[in-house]
């Protein structure tokens, strides 16, 4: 409980977590008029062609290390594109790539990949059920009880094992490729095994 009071009082004070830029606005006003979602949608899969290449045609990687982007609130999948752009988060592929994508690109293509379906993955059924318990306490409140997510807080329901594991555990070593004082707070008590346990459950939501 004290934990969560400090963690909410840490995003009210530096809004942090969200950037409200006019990018964010023209998604927004997207999503509400239903003809021009479906040509943005359209759009974001012809310029997402070079992303496929690891995120999968649907946003379903099939390389473990890369996320899936399928059914990602398109509102985060906006924002993450924003800080590798700026280089508050890194990734050497992803920093690079980002660059050469227009304003109007990135909502497009965070509209494609947010519009695809995300098949549930198999998972360890021992891991799953103690994941299940660790995810409960430590994350719902956040990520929500389905780990759908919404436009601040990533979907994590049938998300790459491998991928889960990685961030999860950069966020709670504080490695400066990945910073949120949110996630940090949220993960210091996680051993490594707790990771792999919760991450085996979230593959498997659908
Ligand atoms: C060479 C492989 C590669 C290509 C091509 C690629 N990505 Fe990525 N992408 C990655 C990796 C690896 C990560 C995970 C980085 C990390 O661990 O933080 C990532 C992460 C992301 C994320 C963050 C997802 C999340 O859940 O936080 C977004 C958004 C993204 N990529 C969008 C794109 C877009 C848009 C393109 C096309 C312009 C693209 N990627 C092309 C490898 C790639
Ligand atoms: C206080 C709210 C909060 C709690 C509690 C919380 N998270 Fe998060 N989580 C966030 C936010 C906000 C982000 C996005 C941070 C960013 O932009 O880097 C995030 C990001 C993530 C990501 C990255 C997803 C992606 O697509 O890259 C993973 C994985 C994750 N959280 C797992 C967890 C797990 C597992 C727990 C429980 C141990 C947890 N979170 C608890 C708020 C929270």
């Amino acid at each position: 409980m004290r934990a969560w009071i400090i963690a909410v009082g840490i995003m009210v004070a530096s809004g942090a977590a969200f950037a409200q830029t006019p990018a964010q606005d023209k998604l927004k006003a997207i999503q509400a008029d239903p003809a021009a979602l479906k040509q943005a949608i359209e759009a974001g899969h012809k310029a997402s062609f070079f992303c496929v290449n690891c995120h999968g045609d649907s946003g379903i990687s099939k390389i473990p290390e890369v996320p899936n982007l399928a059914g990602q609130n398109p509102a985060y999948l906006l924002e993450q594109i924003r800080k590798f752009g700026s280089g508050e988060r890194k990734d050497q592929f992803m920093q690079g790539l980002i660059k050469v994508l227009k304003d109007d690109e990135r909502i497009q293509i965070a509209l494609f990949f947010g519009s695809q379906a995300v098949p549930p993955s198999k998972a360890d059924p021992v891991q799953v059920a103690r994941g299940k318990e660790l995810f409960t306490k430590l994350c719902v409140r956040c990520h929500g009880e389905s780990a759908h997510g919404d436009a601040t807080i990533p979907r994590l329901a049938g998300q790459q094992i491998p991928y889960v594991v990685t961030s999860v555990t950069r966020y709670r070593d504080g490695t400066g490729i990945r910073n949120n004082q949110l996630m940090a707070i949220a993960t210091s008590t996680l051993k490594n095994e707790d990771i792999k346990a919760i991450a085996n459950y979230l593959t498997q939501l659908p």
